[in-house]
């Protein structure tokens, strides 16, 4: 029987407490697909898991080892009883077993088949496994902000992983939007069709006017400094969890409508984006495709938090 090598926490810490298992295949249980995985997407939440940061953590600390990864993209390759959602050999990708599953960092995982979409042959399965969590994040954050056409929007970490893609479904709504970043990439945020700031500059907000919806991908301080360009009734969505309550609290103080979110997988808006995709509408960025046997410096990499897009784990071989 072939192997299937698969990443796993044994015990949380640096990354260099990542393990490589040699597991067996799993069986597709009910509604169950097997994939064979190609590419598996890393967010930063893998790695604040790993280092035992977070709910996810919290969640599964009696249940280690465990394989994280909510990104995957590969072929079904075996079907179980009553699946019949895709074929063998299908291309299909998804975001799985959020929050407490996991499972992506392995050549092979099982997953109920309602979590997946058909990747279309037109897309290859690197973007169909950057896109899941990233993406539903940025779609779910404009859509909670309920922007509108005309709208001005400051969108903070513009070239990160949901970064790049909320500014492109941004600017595709029809409103302006400006984005933060490092000098090195205002040249890529400008390419997507934001106006690029500088957030080393101390008055890289000056500029700005007045701003009607915040997307907040860095939170803390940085998020209260960039609330000097809302107004009373400004909306603000604060995307990592851990600042949300602080900066939602502040936000309260000013007449801002702060709002934290917490992404909810969703395979219609996962097709949708694969849609978007296909169509050139989105360009989803992916700055290094890693071996798994070199996760833990993948992971080291999405640690920095200067990750331009998307890094991906190749599952492969
Ligand atoms: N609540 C939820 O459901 C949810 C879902 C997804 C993500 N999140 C959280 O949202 C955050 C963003 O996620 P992500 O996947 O986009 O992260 P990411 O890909 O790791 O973000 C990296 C990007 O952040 C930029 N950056 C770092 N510091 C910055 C600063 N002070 N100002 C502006 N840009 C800065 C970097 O750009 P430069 O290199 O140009 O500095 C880099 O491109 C993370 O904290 C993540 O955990 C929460």
């Amino acid at each position: 029987m072939p192997s299937n090598a698969k990443i796993v926490i044994s015990q949380f810490g640096e990354a260099e407490l990542l393990e490589i298992l040699d597991a067996d295949i799993p069986s597709p249980q009910s509604g169950e697909v097997l994939i064979k995985v190609s590419y598996a997407g890393i967010n930063p939440i893998d790695v604040k898991t790993r280092a035992g940061l977070g709910w996810a953590a919290q969640h599964n600390k009696n249940n280690l080892p465990w394989t994280p990864g909510y990104d995957v993209s590969g072929v079904v390759v075996k079907q179980g009883e009553g699946s019949k959602k895709f074929n063998l050999n299908d291309m299909v990708a998804g975001f799985i077993g959020f929050p407490l599953r996991g499972g992506g960092y392995s050549q092979y995982v099982c997953v109920p088949e309602n979590e997946l979409a058909l990747v279309p042959e037109d897309i290859s399965l690197k973007p169909a496994a950057a896109i899941p969590l990233a993406g539903q994040t940025a779609a779910q954050a404009l859509e909670k902000a309920q922007i509108q056409s005309g709208e001005t929007v400051l969108i903070l970490a513009g070239a990160g992983g949901v970064g790049h893609i909320a500014v492109q479904i941004a600017v595709a709504a029809k409103t302006k939007v400006f984005a933060s970043c490092s000098e090195s990439n205002l040249s890529y945020v400008e390419s997507l069709g934001a106006t690029a700031l500088d957030y080393s500059k101390p008055d890289y907000l000056q500029q700005l006017g007045s701003v009607d919806v915040l997307i907040d991908l860095v939170g803390g301080q940085t998020a209260i400094d960039a609330m000097a360009c809302l107004h009373p009734g400004s909306r603000l969505v604060t995307v990592p969890t851990i600042t949300a309550s602080q900066v939602c609290e502040e936000a309260s103080k000013r007449g801002i409508i702060g709002m934290g979110m917490l992404v909810e997988p969703d395979v219609t808006q996962m097709e949708e984006l694969l849609g978007l995709i296909s169509s050139g509408m989105i360009k989803v960025q992916i700055e290094q495709v890693v071996s798994y046997q070199n996760v833990v410096d993948a992971h080291k990499k999405v640690e920095t938090g200067r990750a331009r897009g998307k890094i991906l784990l190749d599952m492969q071989g």
